[in-house]
Formats: structure tokens, C-alpha cells, sequence
């Protein structure tokens, strides 16, 4: 057993985060775009809601558990796609997709990441993996990364669709931030980059030309279950479902792409509404707390995505601190079943007026 005690809080892995990264990578995973008006929107957003509990229920046993895409997870938390894990650890997706397995937490492999899909596959078999797409002008090199995926066992694949153009990402800016060379990055490689390279560089191989009619080819040419993130309107949602898509993500990126959008806590009920169960609903930025997962599934999301917390874990501790994040967040999901007397995850969106508006920012 390690002596060194385990991180309780996020708080204390984001100093830890805070303290080992130097200011380039700090700032391009910290950041967002224009005044960050979103990114803080985000996080705000989930306290703006009051949680109901009922009191003198049975919550002996809970269930975290949720279905998702026809498999029972353990519960409903799954790793965000992000890019570049070897700028904040040596083994960057394998360590982050170790440490998710240590979790039993699902683990999206970005196209950007640092490690192709096949050397996560293998250094992380037991861990469940799903592909997150950008398409790059080139769609061969788009084509190969899909196929090595689908041919490493990977589950379903996750094309974003809110990154045409990068957003303005000011601290990037200020700092001259540059990833590295383009081979550090497999797919940016194959895309045609070279040299030392920044995000810049790396979405400017990124085809902005895309529409709903490419969504649709790639579902039903897909082997996979296809899933769109990005979607902050609940008609986009319609036209993801009517192209094919089995599952949305309600998502802003985290606050990095259009500033002043609206935090996803706050359209995720007009989007659940519009979905109605028809696909898998899930629902990332600003999940900070057990009581941000808790309502975000009262509202009517089926899982959440994780973001920043497990860059957090992955920049203090590799593998281990990603699984540190994700078990401080189950064990307050865990509390939250119990404390606010419903004690099955699978039944919150069911609870009558558990989670209610309780006061509205701008955004
Ligand atoms: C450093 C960083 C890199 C990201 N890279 C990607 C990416 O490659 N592909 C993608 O779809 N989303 C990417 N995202 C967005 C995340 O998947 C997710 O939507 C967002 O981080 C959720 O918000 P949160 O960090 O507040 O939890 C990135 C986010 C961050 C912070």
C-alpha cells in the first residue's frame, strides 16, 4: 500500500495541478475563449439549482448504476476527450486511460491525443474506450485513425462538431503556447503538420466545411455507435437524432470555443425535453462536484463527462490521480443518492421536483 495519502477534494489536485505545470500547458488546459464569460458560467451554473431531498428513505443500498448505449455502467461518469496528455504526464492516454480503468470509468481518446489508439489499447485493455473525432481536411488521414480504433476494440465514436475554427484562446496567445513538435501528435502528423506547432496550427487542418449531410454519411457508414458533442440547442439535438446520431453530448468544450454561449446546466432541460430518451443524453462542463453528476441526471442527462478535474489528476499523479479525481466524485455522487433520498441513480430524472431552478445568471 502507498503511504502517500490520496488527494480528499479536487481543490487539493487542482493546487497540485496548479504547482507542477509550467505556464504555456497551464494556461492552454486552464483557459478558455475571449473573457472566459462561458467557462465561468459553466461551473456556476450547476449551484443554481437546489436539490429537494426527502427524507426517512431506505438508503442502506444505493445504485450509482446507469444504462448507457445498451451496456450497465457503475455509474455514470465518463472521461471527456482532451488533447495532448504528454504535455502534463510522461505516458500521457495510457496513464489516463489506466487510471480510468482503475475507476471503471469510461475513457475518450481524442484525435489529438499523444498516443495513437492502438498503444492505449494495449496499455489499457481492461478499460472501456471511445473515439472522439475531428474531421481533418484530409479525410483519409480521419479515415485511418477511425479504423484503428474500431479495430482496438474502441465502443462508439464521438464526432464534435463545435470546433469549425478554433476559439480565441487569450492565455495561449499571451503565452506563444506551442504544443511541440507535430510528430508528438499521430493524427496532426498525418495531417500534414510540421514542425513546432500550436492549436492554431492543429485546427487549421480541421475541415470547417462540415454539415449535417456529413454526420449522416459517417452514421451509416459507421461500425460504431455515433455520438455528436457540441450541441447547445435543443433543434440541433432533433437534427443529430434525425441524422442518425445514438447519443448527443450537451456541451460548450468547455468553455474554449464561441464565448458567451450558454453554460450547459442551463440548456440541458430543453434538450432533455427535445431528446425525450430517444438516444443516449449526456452533458459535460463545469462537473466539479457528486452534486453536479446528481443534477445533471434529475434534469435528465443519462451520463456526464468529466474534463478539467482529470487533467487535474493526470498532471499530479498519472494514472493514479485520475483515478483519485473520478473516486472523489463517485464517493460524493454516492453521498448525494443518500442524502437527498433517492437513492438510485437510474430514478432521478423520475423523482418528482428534486432539482429545481434556484436562481438564473446572465448566462
Ligand atoms: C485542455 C483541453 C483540451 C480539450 N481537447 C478536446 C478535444 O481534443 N476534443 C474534444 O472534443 N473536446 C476537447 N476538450 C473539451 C472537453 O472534451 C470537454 O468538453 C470540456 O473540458 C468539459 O468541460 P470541463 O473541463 O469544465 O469539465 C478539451 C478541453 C480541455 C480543457
Amino acid at each position: 500500500m502507498s503511504s502517500v495519502r490520496r488527494a480528499q477534494t479536487l481543490s487539493a489536485l487542482r493546487e497540485q495541478f496548479d504547482a507542477v505545470l509550467e505556464p504555456g500547458p497551464h494556461g492552454y488546459y486552464a483557459g478558455g475563449s475571449g473573457d472566459e464569460v462561458t467557462l465561468a458560467a459553466n461551473e456556476r451554473a450547476w449551484s443554481e439549482y437546489s436539490i429537494h431531498p426527502s427524507v426517512m428513505v431506505d438508503v442502506s443500498r444505493r445504485d450509482p448504476s446507469v444504462e448507457l448505449l445498451g451496456r450497465r455502467m457503475p455509474h455514470p461518469l465518463i472521461c471527456a476527450p482532451f488533447a495532448y496528455h504528454r504535455l502534463a504526464w510522461p505516458d500521457g492516454e495510457c496513464a489516463t486511460a489506466l487510471g480510468c480503468g482503475q475507476a471503471n470509468a469510461t475513457y475518450c481518446l481524442s484525435t489529438l491525443a499523444t498516443s495513437r489508439p492502438a498503444e492505449v489499447a494495449t496499455a489499457a485493455p481492461g478499460t472501456h474506450r471511445w473515439f472522439q473525432i475531428y474531421v481533418f481536411k484530409d479525410r483519409a488521414v480521419t479515415d485511418d485513425l477511425v479504423a484503428e480504433a474500431v479495430d482496438n476494440g474502441f465502443e462508439a465514436l464521438v464526432l464534435t462538431v463545435d470546433l469549425p475554427v478554433l476559439g480565441k484562446r487569450e492565455r495561449d496567445i499571451q503565452n506563444n503556447f506551442t504544443i511541440g513538435d507535430a510528430e508528438l501528435v499521430p493524427g496532426v502528423a498525418a495531417a500534414g503538420g510540421k514542425g513546432l506547432i500550436s492549436m492554431q496550427d492543429t485546427a487549421d487542418l480541421i475541415d470547417p466545411s462540415l454539415t449535417w449531410k456529413d454526420v449522416e454519411r459517417f452514421a451509416a457508414q459507421s461500425p460504431l455507435p455515433v455520438i455528436v458533442k457540441g450541441i447547445l440547442r435543443p433543434d440541433d439535438a432533433r437534427k443529430a437524432i434525425a441524422s442518425g446520431a445514438r447519443g448527443v453530448v450537451v456541451s460548450n468544450h468547455g468553455g474554449r470555443q464561441l464565448d458567451c454561449v450558454p453554460a450547459t446546466a442551463r440548456v440541458l432541460p430543453s434538450i432533455a425535453e427535445e431528446v425525450n430518451s430517444e438516444v443516449a443524453l449526456i452533458v459535460d462542463g463545469g462537473i466539479r462536484r457528486g452534486t453536479d453528476v446528481l443534477i445533471a441526471l434529475a434534469l435528465g442527462a443519462d451520463a456526464v463527462m468529466v474534463g478539467r478535474p482529470i487533467l487535474w489528476g493526470l498532471a499530479a499523479e498519472g494514472a493514479t490521480g485520475v483515478e483519485t479525481a473520478f473516486e472523489i466524485l463517485i464517493d460524493e455522487f454516492d453521498r448525494a443518492l443518500a442524502l437527498s433520498g433517492c437513492p438510485a441513480a437510474a430514478d432521478l430524472s423520475e423523482h418528482d421536483h428534486l432539482v429545481t431552478p434556484a436562481k438564473r445568471s446572465a448566462l
